[in-house]
């Protein structure tokens, strides 16, 4: 579960397409299946279409959180939320005594983004702040010159290079287990000469010889940073999601099978959002990392979607919840129609110019 968690966590720092919030839509069960249904009908947002002043894609969407690896899941994305997660001493971040989240005077989270969380979420922004706030103290004792501001930043840089280095060495490897993925995020990160090389001499060459970190610019090839809908579309991996969170008893110690005894089972809906947080605090940061790391997450395959989210409270940007509930596959599939995602067949005719199978597509 920590492998699932830490997915989301990394696609808070990504992705979230900005709503048209004059443009209401309704989506409705037809007739016949509407009684295996949890909601009949629901409403939502339209997705907001901005045009891209190029020739050949002439719209596209606005990405509400800054994209790609800056960290803004626990630094925030706008100039409000980066100051209200500082501290503004000694670079750190604010961290509640019992190591997870502190709240505002309203009772809402503080963290770089807190829209449709859970208590797994939650936790990794906790840890991440924790080792935000020990790399100051490092940098800090290393260099005790620095100023707030100073050490904040490289702190923010020293923690968004970690957070992106687990998730090409460390996730994407174990998530997909094979020696061609291990051999390309290791070339992908440390290039052609390898780990050794790298860690002796540093970067060497261009991204092929040494890999993409460490590049004096970017190789963009021309083509403004974006990232594409089909990349938004593999990512909504919610079948990782159980129904109910295993707690696992952390004063004792393991069994034969490794596993630490089981003490009760949480059903998800009573640790997303507001909820949540109160069940995290209830639960403390390390009995919730260590139960997340004895439970296997749900398969990424067809009939696994948790039944939970087909009647979901969605959250606004701020963790509001929002008085309408949506069924989330549902919702999906109109995501991917609404932002032109192709369909499989389409797909592939258009990668591998394959004719149609008997002209069905
Ligand atoms: C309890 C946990 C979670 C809740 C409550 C939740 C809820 C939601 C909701 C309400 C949306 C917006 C739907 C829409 O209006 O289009 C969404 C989008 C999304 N979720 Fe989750 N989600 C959770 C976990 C995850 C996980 C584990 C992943 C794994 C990668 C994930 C990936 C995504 C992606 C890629 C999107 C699309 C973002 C966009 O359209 O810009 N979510 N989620």
């Amino acid at each position: 579960m920590i492998a699932a968690s830490w997915i989301q966590f990394m696609i808070h720092d990504w992705i979230d397409h900005l709503e048209d919030t004059q443009q209401i839509e309704e989506l409705r069960a037809p007739e016949e299946v509407a009684s295996q249904c949890p909601l009949k009908s629901f409403k939502f947002y339209k997705s907001k279409e901005t045009p891209t002043g190029f020739y050949e894609i002439k719209t596209g969407y606005l990405n509400r959180r800054t994209p790609w690896w800056d960290g803004s899941a626990i630094y925030g994305s706008d100039v409000e939320i980066l100051k209200k997660v500082r501290t503004f001493k000694d670079g750190k971040l604010k961290l509640s005594e019992n190591g997870l989240l502190e709240q505002d005077e309203n009772g809402k989270i503080i963290s770089g983004d807190v829209r449709n969380t859970w208590a797994g979420l939650l936790s990794l922004q906790a840890l991440f702040v924790q080792e935000h706030n020990l790399v100051c103290d490092a940098l800090k004792k290393e260099y005790p010159e620095l100023e707030d501001e100073e050490l904040y930043r490289h702190a923010r840089l020293v923690t968004s290079a970690v957070i992106a280095k687990v998730h090409t060495i460390d996730w994407t490897v174990e998530l997909l287990k094979t020696d061609t993925l291990l051999a390309a995020m290791r070339a992908n990160w440390y290039g052609l000469l390898g780990k050794k090389f790298k860690d002796t001499f540093g970067h060497v060459g261009g991204a092929i010889l040494g890999g993409l970190v460490g590049m004096k610019k970017p190789e963009n090839h021309g083509v403004p940073y974006s990232l594409t809908e089909e990349f938004v579309s593999v990512y909504r991996m919610h079948q990782l999601l159980p129904d109910k969170l295993q707690l696992r008893n952390i004063d004792t110690t393991c069994g034969p099978n490794k596993s630490l005894p089981l003490t009760n089972e949480i059903p998800m809906g009573d640790l997303i959002g507001g909820k949540g947080e109160e069940s995290l605090s209830r639960i403390g940061f390390t009995k919730q990392m260590v139960s997340m790391g004895h439970q296997a997450c749900g398969a990424l395959e067809l009939w696994n979607y948790p039944i939970w989210m087909r009647d979901l409270i969605a959250q606004d940007v701020d963790g509001t919840d929002r008085p309408g509930h949506v069924d989330l596959p549902a919702l999906e599939i109109y995501r991917d129609r609404e932002r032109s995602v192709a369909r499989y067949m389409n797909f592939v005719e258009g990668c591998c110019k394959f004719p149609s199978l008997n002209g069905k597509t």
